[in-house]
């Protein structure tokens, strides 16, 4: 039976991917995708989900807009912070694949994720890879939500590596409060996937020419995608023509868990340091008396995505 999951994302060149592999792996049933402000704003967002769906024949897949700013703060940070993790500067907003023919359910992302979960039956796994402004709004309209939920995976945070700022990522940094509510809402199961992780999922641009060449849909796509990326993070990574694709390290843990190696700690995020702000703190001692909230992986295995990859996205039907 395939494992049932919503995705909330800020697409954003390495959401897309995520939602690819989601999409279109046999074990995942991904019942509805909802977006957020990130990446790009999210009419941008919005519109990247749908293309993506449509571009890999899966328009039957509901896209629900959400929130357009974050939970507590006025106004939203600038994602020309973040020009280099997004990969989507200096292109332009939209990912490089024809416009939507689908249009976003008129339903809200945050009444969706209420009802869906309240009405479940059947146990749904939440994969949000970006600002966590939705699951926080829907955990205060209803914190009960968490029992219906049997693992939510979360890209966001890091430990010894950082991306917006010197300490924070950007997931975590651009709606910190709303990340505070979500791990501490009491999930019976979280598990983090920080930078740390991802940073050492390379995909390098020899798969990207094994993906276009294969000739399916999401083949090309993934191509074109992750090769924006590895153009943007030229020379800031450890190996030369390769980029992290964050989001679908979250979507790639669903059907292979082996893929990441996770600690259990007590993890919470600073919301009021100027210096810090939107920090996962994550307390490593050994000695802890903390109670452990999230699984964190610390360690990824680029081999392994790499294969996942392929797998899924070149034997599409063209
Ligand atoms: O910091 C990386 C994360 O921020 C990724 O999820 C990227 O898509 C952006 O949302
Ligand atoms: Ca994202």
């Amino acid at each position: 039976m395939s494992r049932k999951v919503i995705l909330d994302v800020d697409t954003g060149t390495d959401d897309a991917v995520a939602i690819m592999f989601a999409a279109l792996h046999s074990e995942l049933d991904l019942v509805g995708v909802t977006t957020v402000t990130g990446n790009v704003p999210l009419e941008n967002t919005t519109d990247n989900t749908l293309r993506v769906l449509d571009w890999i024949g899966r328009s039957d897949i509901p896209v629900f807009a959400g929130l357009a700013r974050p939970i507590a703060r006025i106004g939203f940070p600038s994602a020309k912070h973040f020009e280099r993790d997004s990969g989507d500067d200096p292109h332009g907003s939209s990912l490089p694949i024809p416009e939507p023919r689908s249009v976003r359910q008129d339903t809200g992302a945050v009444e969706f994720l209420v009802e869906t979960l309240r009405s479940a039956t059947e146990q749904i796994t939440l994969v949000p890879v970006g600002p966590l402004s939705n699951i926080a709004t829907a955990l205060a309209i209803d914190p009960a939500l968490t029992d219906a939920v049997d693992e939510v995976v979360i890209m966001g945070g890091g430990h010894a590596v950082t991306n917006v700022t010197a300490s924070a990522e950007f997931n975590i940094w651009a709606d910190p409060e709303a990340a505070n509510m979500v791990l501490s809402a009491g999930f019976s199961r979280l598990t983090l996937v920080p930078l740390d992780a991802t940073y050492q999922a390379l995909i390098t641009r020899d798969t990207c020419a094994r993906l276009a060449k294969s000739g399916t849909p999401a083949g090309i796509a993934a191509s074109r995608f992750i090769s924006r990326r590895i153009d943007a993070y030229d020379g800031t990574v450890t190996v030369s023509d390769a980029a992290p694709v964050h989001d679908v390290v979250c979507t790639a843990y669903l059907v292979q868990p082996e893929i990441i190696t996770t600690r259990s700690l007590h993890v919470t995020v600073d919301t009021t340091s100027s210096l810090t702000i939107g920090r996962t703190v994550m307390d490593t001692r050994l000695n802890s008396t903390q109670e452990p909230n999230a699984n964190v992986a610390f360690s990824a295995a680029p081999q392994l995505l790499t294969d996942l990859l392929l797998d899924v996205f070149t034997s599409q039907a063209k």
